[in-house]
């Protein structure tokens, strides 16, 4: 028996991860599901986004499904991001981001490379402060966060083409990004066998833009990871596409790449595919590849044949679409 941890969060949020629960029910895998609460709305009705009882359950369980967290713009007395909260309090340092070409118009034919995104620090840290018209923050990169997010992209491209690219801006930051490049060259000389190259972080968006089917693993610190990802989300076919994980020694939690999409939030219209692969993902972290897979296929079928959400110019609401790649599975 698994016992799963769900936390839908804010916005689409709500929407998608019910669905993503139906396929996983669907899979007839012993399955036992704890739901759980995190995000805006949790904090405007219990004055914490992340409560200490969804810390609790994320840790007594086996793995976590996650939507998305609502963050305002401006600064709110004691608000924390939910997110942020969770993988650092968590230590969930490897945030994993694969994207492949998807059977959908606007997909860039020959992708398949996986983000691997420092999740603990950087600029991240959030430690800002403003002092009239001067605002500073700061950017901390440690040696040891940034060795074992190296090693596991080396691991992650051992089992993939064994090729990696180190993200950095060491030329601008010689001293914060010029020690993760620094550390991550050391470490790939340990791995003869992968590739590994590095590029600026503005060199590398182009460079994705242009030859995608060059990349493998990619590893960059913090925010560069998270641009990045979304960008890459761009040419596999949107937000609504991607999935992820949050990886650390004892926890995980997966979740799709967006956020809460207030603009579609509440009309039943999301693309759930994030969420459901993310849901896969988290089946194959607890070595149910196979069930993993049949999700991924069915997907990938009902992206194919249709019928698909709005997003990707499609009618279906985030249910009917659902409902086909269960039916899929069934086939
Ligand atoms: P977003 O990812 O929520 O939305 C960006 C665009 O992508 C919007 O046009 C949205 O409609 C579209 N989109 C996103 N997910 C979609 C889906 N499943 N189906 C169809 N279209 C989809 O990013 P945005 O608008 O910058 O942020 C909104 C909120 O989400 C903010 O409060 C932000 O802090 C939060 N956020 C949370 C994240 C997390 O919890 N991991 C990640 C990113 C943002
Ligand atoms: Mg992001």
């Amino acid at each position: 028996m698994y016992e799963i941890c769900l936390l839908p969060g804010d916005g689409v949020g709500q929407e998608i991860i019910p669905e993503a629960r139906r396929v996983l029910e669907n899979t007839e895998l012993p399955l036992r599901f704890v739901g759980a609460e995190a995000g805006w709305a949790t904090f405007e009705t219990q004055g914490r986004s992340v409560p200490k009882e969804t810390l609790n359950t994320i840790v007594d369980t086996d793995a976590t499904l996650a939507g998305a967290f609502a963050s305002p713009k401006h600064k709110v007395k004691g608000f924390f991001s939910a997110i942020r909260y969770l993988r650092r309090e968590l230590d969930l340092y490897a945030n994993l981001r694969p994207a492949k070409t998807r059977p959908v118009p606007g997909s860039t034919q020959g992708i398949d490379m996986l983000m691997v995104r420092e999740n603990t620090e950087g600029i991240y840290v959030a430690q800002e402060r403003r002092y009239g018209d001067l605002a500073i923050a700061d950017a901390v990169i440690t040696k040891s966060a940034s060795r074992r997010i190296t090693r596991i992209a080396l691991e992650q491209a051992k089992r993939r083409d064994n090729k990696l690219v180190i993200i950095h801006k060491a030329n601008v930051l010689p001293i914060t990004s010029g020690l993760f490049l620094e550390t991550a060259l050391e470490i790939a000389k340990n791995y003869p066998e992968i590739n590994t190259s590095d590029l600026m972080v503005d060199a590398a968006a182009t460079k994705l833009v242009l030859d995608p089917g060059s990349f493998d693993v990619l590893v960059a610190t913090n925010l560069f990871g998270d641009i990045l990802s979304d960008l890459i989300a761009g040419l596999v076919g949107g937000l609504g596409l991607t999935p992820s994980a949050n990886v650390g020694s004892e926890n995980a939690i997966f979740e799709p790449v967006h956020g809460t999409a207030p603009d579609i939030a509440g009309q039943g219209i999301a693309n759930p595919t994030g969420a459901i692969l993310s849901a896969a993902m988290m089946l194959e972290h607890l070595g149910e590849n196979n069930h993993a897979k049949l999700i991924e296929q069915s997907v990938d079928q009902v992206l194919e044949a249709g019928p698909v959400t709005s997003d990707l110019g499609g009618t279906a609401t985030t249910r009917e679409f659902t409902d086909a790649v269960i039916g899929a599975m069934r086939l």
